[in-house]
């Protein structure tokens, strides 16, 4: 029996993961396995109720439970609190740095049915799959933040991006175990050529490399690697990087996938996983069953490789998943001519469909 935590939190999230708990139990009477699932609050939703975004009772059930299954929080709604009660700097970082998920991993693969419903031409994005592997409870995102009046009247707001030796040495050596699973080749980004953290990224990275002869190791400026995913993705098998150069780059190479709401997420390296889509909690369309519920989906699919080592059920999840779209079944994100709209029941109901025959 697996122990499954889920978080809805806002927005579109109350309509994607039931979606995704939907395939997790048609994976479950297809192959024998028993998910049981606990609903918790978190983020604005949270805060409504309790007035914390991240309760401490949130948190326990994760800590008790083998995965956790993650929706979407924070919405305009919330934006205006105090920072430390927003949901995403109170409830979905501090959740991540609770549970020691220090490696994001977003796979970017393209569904050969959508390869034109991309911005980017076919022929860049024939043939992409890749996977960013996001530093993620450390720069940026963690590092102090302050605020002080100056003497002009106006202020003065400071982030603090810092790295250890650990910490580099910690995610580059799970992105070089995860390059060796594939095509062995590892990039790892950075902004080397002005701040001190990326020099101390590069020299830790560039040390590591003899350890992994069979890996082509390779460094990219973080600025020339958002160009050259769009420019030709192929190239890359492996991408390690920062924090917030990850959280800017993921967004980014979604659209080689043709929508933001195909792109899965599983945050991993403590002793329970995450699984959350990439995308936001989309307030714009919430409530309107316009939400795509697949990236959800897929990261269910990543709980099942990553948190359960079920990897037959994993590509069940993720082969159903492209059958439907070549099918032709769309929501909304990725409507074309020619195909047949769906809203995020509906796709869910197709992906349960599609796992039980
Ligand atoms: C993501 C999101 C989050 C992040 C936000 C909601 C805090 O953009 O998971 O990429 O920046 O990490
Ligand atoms: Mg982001």
């Amino acid at each position: 029996m697996y122990k499954i935590a889920v978080l809805p939190g806002d927005g579109i999230g109350a309509e994607i993961v039931p979606e995704a708990i939907k395939a997790l139990q048609a994976i479950g009477s297809k192959f024998g396995h028993q998910f049981q699932f606990t609903e918790a609050l978190i983020g604005g939703a949270a805060y409504d109720a309790g007035g914390h975004p991240l309760p401490d009772s949130t948190l326990e059930l994760c800590r008790s439970s083998d995965a956790v299954l993650l929706g979407a929080i924070g919405g305009p709604k919330w934006d205006s609190l105090p920072v430390h009660l927003r949901p995403e700097v109170g409830a979905l970082l501090p959740l991540r740095k609770e549970l020691g998920l220090y490696a994001n991993l977003r796979p970017c693969m393209l569904f050969p049915s959508l390869i034109h419903a991309s911005t980017l031409k076919d022929e860049v994005i024939s043939g992409v799959d890749l996977m960013v592997i996001r530093e993620l409870t450390g720069g940026l995102y963690f590092g102090e933040k302050s605020r002080e009046k100056t003497a002009d009247g106006g202020q003065k707001a400071t982030d603090i991006l810092s790295y250890s030796t650990f910490e580099i040495e910690r995610i580059a050596r799970f992105a070089y175990e995860v390059a060796r699973k594939r095509r062995r080749k590892l990039c790892s980004v950075d902004k080397a050529n002005v701040l001190e953290s990326s020099r101390l990224w590069r020299e830790t990275v560039t040390a590591m490399a003899p350890d992994y002869p069979d890996v082509e190791t390779s460094h990219m400026y973080v600025d020339n690697c958002s160009m050259q995913l769009i420019r030709n993705p192929r190239q890359f098998d492996v991408i390690v990087t920062e924090n917030m150069f990850g959280d800017i780059l993921t967004d980014e190479a979604s659209m080689l996938t043709g929508s933001i709401g195909m792109l899965p997420s599983a945050s991993i390296g403590g002793q329970v996983g995450l699984y959350e889509p990439s995308h936001g909690s989309a307030p714009d369309i919430a409530g309107q069953q316009k939400a795509n519920p697949l990236a959800t989906i897929l990261s269910a699919a990543m709980m099942l490789r990553y948190s359960f080592n079920l990897e037959e059920e994993a590509r069940a999840i993720e082969s159903a998943v492209q059958q439907i779209m070549a099918e032709g079944y769309r929501t909304p994100d990725l409507m074309e001519a020619g195909q047949t709209m769906v809203n995020t029941t509906q796709m869910g109901d197709l992906v349960e469909q599609k796992i039980l025959a």
